[in-house]
């Protein structure tokens, strides 16, 4: 049998629940032609993932979707073998189909992954969508400058820490915003940004100015919130803003726009001081910016000069825990969970 998590049949509220999501079982599928049989290894939890359950994007009693990496079973696909690994989007699921016919989101391509260029779970990571997101937020839209000051928040996660080592290699200031100290002593003390300051402290946005001497010339916005609000002051003239995500209020009530809110708060100081607001979406840069991505970033992963920490949990049934966990800031680093053994270990 496979098991795998569907939302249940209650409503969905704001934040995620003991009574969210179902454990069910089904047999284990066969493919047809033009498809393969993949055993999940690696399951992407991913907060984008909250807002689909919300809006309704899922087929009732369909697992959750989720980006995977995997194991090939049985293959009707050419070119693709019992035992090689996959990246594809199993979902919360143990076992799923690939192929024809199967739904997925369409910049979502599956594709055969070659353990000898790195761990494969970074394939969900540093090296896969969470990376290509970082660098087209980053430097294909922010453009950090050599000693220009750039800001993360959410900087300990999983794309707040490759988007502000990517402003780092371009020689600019790199300031992190993260939860709790160990966090923050992680960003600046393994991942060399300049600074970090906690947006749990009281005094956080005098913190932050002190932290930013000279202003703010790029800002990687993964949160929103009270996050933006003591951003806002400091962008100088000319400043880029990339809108990645805005996780605070992901559990905001269905309709309340919170990006036009932000928008119009920092309305009057964008349009003094020249800010340019750029909205991301990681799927726009797939097909043109994924191969140039790869090739200046997974050579500075293999070397070590860009640092990733994964937050690797184990067990399909501990699946929504750290779902929920990651929503409010108890992970640490990429969250994902390990629900079969990874067979290039
Ligand atoms: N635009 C795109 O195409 C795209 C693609 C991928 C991801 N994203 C977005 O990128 C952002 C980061 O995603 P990720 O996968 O890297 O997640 P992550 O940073 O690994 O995890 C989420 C983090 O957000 C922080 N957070 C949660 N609630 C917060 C709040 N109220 N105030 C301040 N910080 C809060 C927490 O860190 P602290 O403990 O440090 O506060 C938490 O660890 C999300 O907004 C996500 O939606 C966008």
């Amino acid at each position: 049998m496979n098991r795998y998590w569907t939302l249940s049949d209650k409503p969905v509220g704001a934040w995620p629940d003991a009574d969210t999501f179902v454990l069910r079982e089904a047999p284990i599928p066969s493919p047809g032609p033009g498809q393969a049989l993949t055993r999940t290894i690696y399951i992407s939890l991913d907060p984008y993932q909250w807002g689909y359950k919300r809006r309704g994007a899922e087929a009732p009693g369909a697992p959750c979707h989720a980006r995977t990496v995997s194991q090939v079973v049985e293959s009707r696909i050419a070119g693709l073998a019992p035992g090689d690994v996959v990246f594809n989007t199993n979902g919360w699921s143990e076992y799923a189909l690939m192929g024809e016919g199967v739904a997925r989101p369409a910049y979502m391509i599956p594709r055969k992954l070659d353990p000898a260029q790195g761990r494969i779970s970074l394939a969900v990571g540093v090296l896969g969508m969470l990376g290509l997101t970082a660098y087209a937020g980053m430097i294909l839209l922010g453009d950090p400058k050599a000693g220009e000051t750039a800001v993360v928040s959410a900087a300990s996660g999983g794309v707040g820490q490759i988007a502000g080592q990517l402003a780092r290699l371009r020689g600019a200031r790199v300031v992190g915003i993260a939860g709790h100290a160990d966090k923050c002593r992680y960003v600046t003390e393994d991942l060399g940004f300049d600074a970090c300051v906690s947006h749990l402290s009281p005094t956080f946005a005098a913190d932050l100015a002190a932290a930013c001497p000279a202003g703010v010339d790029v800002y990687f916005e993964n949160v929103g919130g009270a996050v933006f609000d003591a951003v806002l002051p400091l962008f100088n003239r000319g400043a880029r803003m990339t809108i990645c995500g805005l996780i605070a209020h992901y559990g905001d009530a269905p309709g309340v726009d919170a990006r036009a809110a932000l928008m119009a708060r920092g309305a009057a100081i964008f349009a003094e001081r020249g800010v340019s607001v750029r909205d991301l979406f990681v799927g726009d840069y797939v097909a043109d910016h994924h191969d140039a991505f790869l090739a200046e970033v997974a050579p500075q992963v293999a070397a070590g000069r860009i640092r990733y920490r994964e937050d690797l949990r184990q067990g399909l049934e501990n699946v929504p825990a750290a779902f929920a966990e990651m929503l409010k800031g108890a992970n640490f680093g990429k969250t994902l969970v390990q629900v079969s053994p990874d067979p290039t270990l």
